[in-house]
């Protein structure tokens, strides 16, 4: 991973024409995403850059007073934690739990809400930044040398036009591919290139391939409505002359994709397009000294991850008593990342804890197998280490994800709504005795 991280780096050097370190402006970012954004401001750092991070007033996972190498610029929005906070538990709500219970119109209509819903919550944020005098004024008196954005948050695009600086994307996936491919230029052909989200793999059939096809079409119906239109609306306000997102977005300098051909398929790509997945990716280090000795005493038969990622912290009852009595019934030691109320059919080979060192843990050689909602950070620490996985996806990108290593011969999946405790425990007793 290091030489991939110095190419990006180098390339950030490039696009601020100077050797003695630049002035980095960075959009705000949340979960997950900011998790794998963090590791690369450090390296610009230590690399004598400077480095700014805006943040929200509501932000759930960036927290501006907690001492860190890079500077925050806070700007105050008018959404308050709760409503993010609300916001975030009906849309896990709905793909953890009811998504797979209904038809495909019935996902497209509650799908079409989710979306309108996150476009207000998301433009309500930018609010707080481009209709802000005094952060505006902060912001062109900064003289930043580039801005580095996670698009999934709207906005980076018109700020770097109106500060008149260079636009590096640090992007996981857009939903079949729009953004790279109809602001990016990048092209994706239906025929081999599974659309992001698809579930699908290099290797179609007829019928597969036409619902690719289709789901480029459909995809691009919902972006084109229900997002391009309403940031169209607010950046031609904004500007005071009509202006299109996706050209703004088409501007970027550098688009660093987070995915790599360990993970994804052959495809056509242009030069301005890196493929970084895996950039995150840290060697471990040495665990807590009583999670070592619980690691410790598995034994020849070793331990397993659990963790659904930083976003769920916890799952229903009836699910968690399904779950630990899959774990009840290998015979390795598991580590569980979960803060819901204990459950009963929890095993005495099960732990359970509020936070793991996830990274540490997956690079450590007692490790067997990972259990995992299939989240790309996660996906690519295990793959790093080399560690077998058992997906449980739920939403974004995850089932996608778990796809991809699956048919790269990595992973074995399982339904969080469907599965019974035997299709958990042979799912794990496969990935770590199945050598092929
Ligand atoms: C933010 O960080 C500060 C300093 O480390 C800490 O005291 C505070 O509890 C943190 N806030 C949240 C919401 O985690
Ligand atoms: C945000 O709000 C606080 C409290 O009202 C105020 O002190 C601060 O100056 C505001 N920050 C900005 C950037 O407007
Ligand atoms: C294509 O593959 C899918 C999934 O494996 C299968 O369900 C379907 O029957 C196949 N269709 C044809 C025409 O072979
Ligand atoms: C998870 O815990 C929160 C807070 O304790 C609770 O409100 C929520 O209903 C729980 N979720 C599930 C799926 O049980």
């Amino acid at each position: 991973m290091e030489p991939r991280l110095s190419v990006c780096v180098l390339l950030v050097l490039c696009v601020t024409g100077s050797v003695t370190g630049g002035k980095i402006l960075v959009w705000y970012t949340e979960a997950s995403h900011w998790i794998n954004m963090k590791p690369v401001l450090e390296t610009l750092v230590d690399r004598g850059h400077q480095v700014t991070v805006l943040v929200h007033s509501s932000s759930l996972f960036m927290n501006s007073s907690e001492p860190s190498r890079f500077q925050y610029e806070p700007f105050n929005v008018s959404l308050s934690v709760e409503a993010i906070e609300k916001f975030v538990e009906d849309f896990l709500n709905f793909f953890m739990y009811e998504m797979e219970h209904l038809n495909y119109i019935q996902i497209y209509i509650r799908f079409i809400e989710i979306i309108k819903k996150n476009m207000q919550t998301t433009l309500t944020l930018l609010d707080g930044v481009v209709k802000s005098e005094t952060i505006m004024k902060k912001l062109k008196e900064g003289n930043y040398d580039l801005l580095l954005a996670d698009p999934i948050y709207p906005g980076s695009e018109l700020t770097a036009d109106i500060l008149g600086i260079p636009l590096i994307f640090s992007l996981r996936f857009s939903i079949a591919h729009h953004w790279e491919r109809k602001c990016g230029q990048m092209p994706a052909p239906p025929s081999f290139v599974p659309a992001a989200m698809s579930k699908l793999t290099d290797k179609m059939n007829f019928s597969e391939r036409v619902f690719n096809v289709l789901f480029y079409a459909l995809q691009d119906i919902v972006v084109e409505q229900f997002m391009w239109k309403e940031v169209d609306k607010y950046y031609s306000e904004i500007k005071g002359t009509p202006t299109s997102g996706c050209e703004l977005v088409g501007k970027a300098d550098i688009w660093l994709m987070r995915t790599y051909w360990d993970f994804d398929f052959p495809r056509p790509f242009l030069p301005n397009f890196k493929f970084v997945g895996g950039i995150h990716n840290r060697p471990a280090k040495s665990l807590p000294k009583d999670m070592e000795e619980f690691v410790q005493s598995s034994g020849e038969d070793g331990i397993v991850i659990f963790s659904l990622g930083s976003m769920v912290k916890n799952v229903t009852t009836e699910k968690a008593n399904i779950i630990a009595s899959a774990l009840a019934q290998i015979p390795q030691k598991v580590l569980w990342r979960y803060k819901g109320k204990k459950p009963e059919t929890l095993g005495s080979n099960t732990k359970l804890y509020d936070w793991i060192p996830q990274n540490d843990l997956l690079g450590h050689p007692k490790t067997r197998a990972f259990i995992t909602h299939g989240g790309a950070n996660g996906v690519f620490e295990a793959i790093y280490h080399g560690v077998p996985m058992v997906g449980i996806p739920t939403f974004a990108d995850q089932p996608d994800n778990m796809a991809h290593i699956k048919a790269k011969g990595a992973a074995a999946v399982v339904s969080l709504n469907f599965m019974t405790a035997e299709d958990l425990r042979d799912a794990i007793n496969t990935v770590i005795n199945d050598k092929s």
